[in-house]
């Protein structure tokens, strides 16, 4: 059993669901132009209309308070609150001032997430995460932000999942921007992306009381396939923290949280990248790395690995019979609630908080006209074991379920669904699944 001051709660990010691209003088974003290049998203669909959460904010807090949770994480869209001379959107701002208004109304606490994405477009034509001005231009956002919205929200996430933004729009391309770069260009865009995060720490601790600030990055855990071997843990954990000059190191773990945690790249960038490195200065580290309240973290899925004859890491396919996703990279694998969690705690000795978790399934309206959802079901409650398992030996915060609502799943577009809520994309109607129901009881403290 979790305890009372655990914090369950649900996540959404803006593009998904917001709908409304074109209104209030909202700028575009690097998505905008990306889905509106054919073969970029699988479907061919967009976020143009998706929840329409821009005009039913209000319809959302009611599903939040029905669901009990404690506390509501959503990302702002930039676009929607600075124009593209820099200039303050008021309409674009009041959105989110009533959507916390609304929250806070209802007991929810808002955790805002600055960047989950939506890059204005303006900004990528100039170079995006290359322009070494990018940390002023968020800065000069988050400014914005958080006095907008002093009172209301004191917990902030200041980018999600840098590692997609990095690997998934530069490197293979199947996100927005899906402008490609070379290696010396990713270690600069990512030490850009840090001092992006370092320069917002900076502003919300001037402009927010008692504020709590981190960044969600992802990961998907190395879970040895025997639990009692140290060794074989030892060396899962050695793995999940590699870093390696190879297809895959915007992927990783330490390039990003090693500077934010621990003060600096890990020992091995310098010398692997040694021909390409970005200029890294001892002010920026000192940015980079300043306090932050938690570990913040994405999981989803995890890789098992075993031992050989000789000792070495291989990997194991592992068949265990639980329910899969509907999409290619979610194995279900809940031990990633267990191992993850301890590797990073181990390493950066913060309280971890579940920023994302959640099960894409094939979920449709049953003839009784309603959402059964067996799997996602069974997913929460093994993932949820995991993690209670684990809080015995780590301080963990909170979990978030991804997502709400089901949404716009990027370029997998609309036909993978998260959501606890289900969206008729015909009609507009929303129908609570049986999860809703589900992760409702358990927060109730009805147990697992
Ligand atoms: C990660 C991202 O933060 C979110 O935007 C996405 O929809 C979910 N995981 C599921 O892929």
């Amino acid at each position: 059993m979790f305890n009372k001051d655990f914090i369950f709660g649900v996540s959404t990010a803006s593009y998904q669901i917001e709908g409304y691209p074109f209104v209030d003088n909202k700028e575009l974003s690097i998505w905008d132009e990306f889905v509106s290049k054919k073969g970029n998203i699988i479907d061919n669909s967009n976020g143009n209309v998706v929840c329409e959460s821009y005009k039913k904010y209000k319809n959302d807090v009611k599903l939040l308070k029905e669901l009990n949770v404690k506390s509501y994480r959503f990302s702002i869209a930039w676009t929607r609150v600075i124009d593209k001379f820099n200039n303050v959107n008021q309409k674009g701002l009041n959105y989110y001032i009533n959507l916390c208004k609304e929250l806070r109304k209802n007991n929810i606490i808002p955790l805002v997430t600055l960047y989950h994405w939506d890059m204005p477009l303006w900004l990528d034509e100039i170079g995006g995460f290359l322009n070494d001005e990018i940390s002023d231009y968020f800065a000069f956002y988050t400014d914005v932000v958080t006095k907008a919205l002093n009172g209301l929200v004191s917990d902030y996430i200041t980018i999600n999942e840098p590692q997609c933004i990095i690997h998934l729009g530069h490197r293979v391309c199947a996100h927005a921007p899906g402008k490609k770069y070379n290696t010396k260009e990713i270690l600069h865009a990512i030490h850009n992306l840090l001092k992006c995060h370092g320069k917002a720490v900076s502003v919300i601790r001037k402009n927010v009381l008692n504020s709590t600030v981190g960044i969600a990055p992802c990961s998907r855990p190395i879970i040895p396939v025997c639990e009692a071997n140290q060794l074989l843990y030892e060396k899962c954990k050695e793995k999940y923290f590699e870093l390696k000059n190879d297809f895959e190191f915007p992927n990783t773990v330490s390039i990003y949280s090693d500077p934010i945690f621990l003060g600096d790249y890990p020992k091995e960038y310098y010398e692997i990248f040694k021909d390409d490195l970005p200029n890294i200065t001892k002010e920026d580290l000192l940015l980079i790395s300043q306090k932050t309240d938690y570990i913040y973290q994405n999981f989803y899925s995890g890789t098992y690995f075993d031992l050989d004859k000789s000792n070495k890491l291989i990997q194991k396919e592992f068949i265990n019979g639980y329910p899969e996703g509907n999409i290619d990279w979610l194995q279900v694998v809940p031990k990633a609630l267990y191992y993850g969690p301890k590797y990073l705690y181990e390493r950066y000795k913060l309280p971890i908080i579940i920023s994302e978790n959640g099960f894409c399934n094939v979920d449709f309206i049953s003839l009784d006209n309603k959402v059964h959802d067996p799997q996602r079901i069974d997913y929460i409650k093994r993932y949820l074991m995991e993690l209670e398992k684990v809080s015995k030996e780590v301080p963990i915060k909170g979990y978030f379920y991804w997502s709400l609502l089901d949404n716009f799943e990027w370029n997998s577009g609309l036909k993978k669904r998260f959501g606890l809520v289900y969206i008729d994309y015909n009609t507009g109607k929303r129908i609570k699944k049986d999860s809703f129901y589900m992760y409702k009881k358990l927060i109730k403290n009805e147990g697992l």
